[in-house]
């Protein structure tokens, strides 16, 4: 089992297989060109399998896909099911932002893949278009009609934007109710590659709005999820993540690997050790030290908004979010 040194069992890695993404989304992405790192820095899905495999050996227990935009990246179901026949039992997820979804969610489904987050920010294909800097909206939509089709569990994440979408938080809601996914607000997190003008709401402003068309419960945390759930009277639940809060990382259980090899320990913080030379050498052993070393340096918390407010400078694009 690996444990962190405030005691927190540290079960859930994230993999980003690319950090390149179709979308250049206001809140994650600045909008002038820039260049990606090179192709051929990118770890091989071999090569990632083989870290998957020790930490699975290690005790994690759940694995999720990420980006940038993971459907970006040829054959991931291959990748997939390589993990899935690996440990059947895994719990396999995938964040992506559903453009390319209608085409590949039965291969993803077939290859072992169980759940999936989106990212539905609006129904307005304008706003959309506005937000993503693409006209993206039809596709993502029918990406998500086609998840669900085939049988994966749909999670939607939106980022409530003061004029941008904050309007539209009720149809959101109701158009994930409708199809049995969970949606969960996250408070937008300043960083340095996102639109400086962008201002998120904050969890007392988009409750605020909820509470004048439903009544609803606070249930708390569930488990290790980041979100904060709020169940309303016919029984549906909806989250809400509040990285600014104080416990926010009270349970965290994860780490991240990006897709040049990179162990990170904290979204928030810059330190990071590579695997990528262990794994190309296939040095089992040294791949195996340097994640409980990572794991052993997991901070405590996050410094987001606080006082000595140091913002990571990586950006969420290269570490999934
Ligand atoms: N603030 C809040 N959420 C963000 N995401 C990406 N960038 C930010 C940010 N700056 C979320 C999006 C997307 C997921 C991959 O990460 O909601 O669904
Ligand atoms: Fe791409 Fe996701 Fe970032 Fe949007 S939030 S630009 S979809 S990586």
């Amino acid at each position: 089992m690996l444990i962190d040194s405030y005691d927190r069992v540290v079960d859930y890695l994230r993999v980003s297989v690319t950090e390149r993404c179709n979308f250049r989304c206001q809140y994650c992405m600045p909008e002038k060109p820039f260049s990606w790192v090179p192709k051929e820095n990118l770890l091989s899905f071999e090569e990632l399998f083989e870290f998957i495999k020790v930490a699975i050996d290690e005790g994690v227990k759940k694995i999720r896909i990420t980006g940038g935009e993971p459907l970006l990246r040829e054959d991931l179901d291959v990748f997939i099911k390589m993990i899935y026949d690996y440990k059947p039992d895994i719990d396999l997820a995938m964040t992506t932002n559903a453009y390319l979804l209608k085409g590949a969610a039965q291969k993803l489904k077939s290859a072992g893949l169980k759940r999936l987050n989106v990212s539905i920010d609006t129904l307005k294909p304008e706003v959309a278009q506005q937000i993503a800097q693409k006209d993206v909206l039809s596709h993502v939509l029918e990406g998500v009609k086609e998840a669900l089709k085939v049988g994966l569990k749909v999670k939607v994440n939106m980022v409530p934007m003061k004029g941008v979408n904050d309007n539209e938080i009720i149809d959101v809601l109701e158009y994930c109710k409708e199809r049995g996914m969970t949606v969960r607000f996250i408070e937008y997190m300043e960083n340095v590659h996102a639109n400086k003008d962008l201002k998120g709401l904050k969890s007392e402003e988009v409750l605020d709005i909820l509470k004048q068309k439903y009544t609803f419960y606070d249930e708390g945390f569930d488990g290790s999820s980041p979100s904060h759930y709020y169940r309303m009277d016919d029984g549906y639940r909806f989250g809400i993540i509040e990285p600014y809060e104080d416990d926010f990382c009270k349970q965290c259980n994860r780490i991240r690997l990006t897709a040049e090899g990179f162990l990170i320990p904290c979204l928030y913080f810059d330190e990071a050790m590579s695997i990528a030379d262990a794994v190309k050498k296939g040095d089992i052993k040294t791949a195996a030290l340097v994640l409980k070393e990572v794991v052993k340096n997991k901070p405590e918390k996050n410094r987001w908004g606080g006082e000595d407010d140091e913002s990571s400078t990586r950006a969420f694009y290269e570490t999934g979010g």
